[in-house]
């Protein structure tokens, strides 16, 4: 059985990866992907990589039909939430890639974007990270995106808030992350001779990613009864990629902590999580996550070091942020949505040399 979808800002880098991945998902079929810009124009002509497997056009989103089973939304924040309102009641399902419903509280959106168009329907967003919310996803029609900085740090932390073994009101991250997180629309920040050869911080406090960070650990904290005190220290950088993020996460330990007691965590958390790898290779040139091993894929490597001579733990999460920070959890979310296998369509390996 195939679940016609459409996406909607499909011209964009994540609407283009869902696109990849909507063609070759043996249960997908695509029935329209818009484009303002390029309504018109064959798809192809601005995804090269598509030449083969699609003959589709772009399409205004004025002309979008509802008839679908699913929705992807691949538009910027501020402009998803009314194609949210707009569509919500027909009852097709909405996987929305955009920051507009990925925070509860309507005062942190306005606090990190803008008064929220639609408060009264974000109760009704689950926040689309199938580890964490796995149960209600399946249950509900609308699904937020995840800021693909965000997940990086939350993968990475989760199972040791929830396990107690982390200070969560101590956590500093640094990410480095590639450029194409910036969108296909040009920026100066993105333009080639801007951000070639440099390692720039652009954000190193006050990131938005940080307030779904702090949302979903203390969401842990509370579950576990414990106070809601998760702070994080976030500072990205650009770097010279187009695809990829390594966050690297300090915490101040609770307790003495083994290995053992950390690969205990995280495997207990991330049973039954088949995205999730966890790599700690001593024996091996890639002896902790990088990026090139997880990009083109869905996969979070995540991997620590205990500091022998400070009561700290390093945790380095590596994702593509294009698939495992954005598109890659739409599609677990889309396949668990429709009581999937999570893993349908999803489950390569990325290449390597690269
Ligand atoms: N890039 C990442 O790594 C990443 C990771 C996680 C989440 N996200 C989130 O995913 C969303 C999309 O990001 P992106 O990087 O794919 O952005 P993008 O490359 O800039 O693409 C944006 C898309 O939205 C469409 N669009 C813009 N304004 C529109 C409007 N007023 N009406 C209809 N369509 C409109 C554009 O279509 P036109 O052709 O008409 O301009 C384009 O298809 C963002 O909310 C972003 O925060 C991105």
């Amino acid at each position: 059985m195939s679940y016609k979808i459409s996406i909607v800002g499909a011209s964009g880098y994540t609407g283009g990866e869902l696109m990849r991945w909507a063609l070759l998902h043996p249960q997908m079929e695509i029935a329209q992907v818009t484009s303002e810009r390029f309504a018109g124009t064959p798809v192809t002509k601005l995804n090269p990589n598509l030449r083969g497997f699609t003959q589709a056009e772009f399409v205004s989103s004025k002309q979008l039909n509802t008839d679908v089973d699913t929705l992807f939304l691949c538009l910027p924040h501020k402009v998803s939430a009314p194609f949210v309102k707009q569509y919500i009641d027909t009852g097709v399902k909405i996987i929305d890639l955009s920051a507009d419903f990925r925070l509860h509280n309507p005062k942190t959106y306005e606090h990190y974007y803008q008064p929220h168009p639609c408060p009264e329907l974000l109760p009704r967003a689950v926040y689309g990270l199938p580890e964490l919310h796995r149960e209600a996803i399946k249950k509900t029609q609308l699904v937020s995106g995840i800021g693909c900085l965000a997940s990086s740090v939350i993968l990475a932390c989760a199972p040791l808030v929830k396990a107690g073994l982390i200070d969560p009101s101590r956590i500093i991250a640094d990410s480095k992350i590639g450029s194409s997180a910036g969108g296909a629309a040009f920026d100066i920040s993105t333009h080639h001779p801007e951000r070639q050869g440099t390692v720039r911080a652009y954000k190193p406090t006050g990131h938005r990613h940080t307030a779904e960070m702090e949302q979903e650990l203390n969401e842990i904290l509370a579950a576990n009864g414990q106070a809601a005190n998760a702070s994080v220290g976030f500072s990205p950088h650009a770097v010279e990629m187009v695809r990829g993020i390594l966050s690297t996460i300090h915490a101040p330990v609770s307790r003495p902590l083994t290995d053992l007691d950390v690969w205990k965590a995280y495997r207990s958390f991330y049973s039954g999580s088949p995205f999730i790898r966890l790599v700690k290779d001593k024996g091996t040139l890639f002896k902790y996550p990088e990026v090139k091993p997880v990009v083109g894929t869905n996969f979070a490597d995540i991997g620590f070091e205990l500091d022998a001579d400070h009561p700290r733990i390093v945790v380095m999460s590596a994702i593509d942020n294009l698939i495992r920070g954005s598109a890659g959890p739409a599609i677990q979310c889309f396949n668990l949505m429709h009581n999937l296998d999570e893993k349908t369509g999803l489950w390569v390996p990325g290449y390597h040399p690269i």
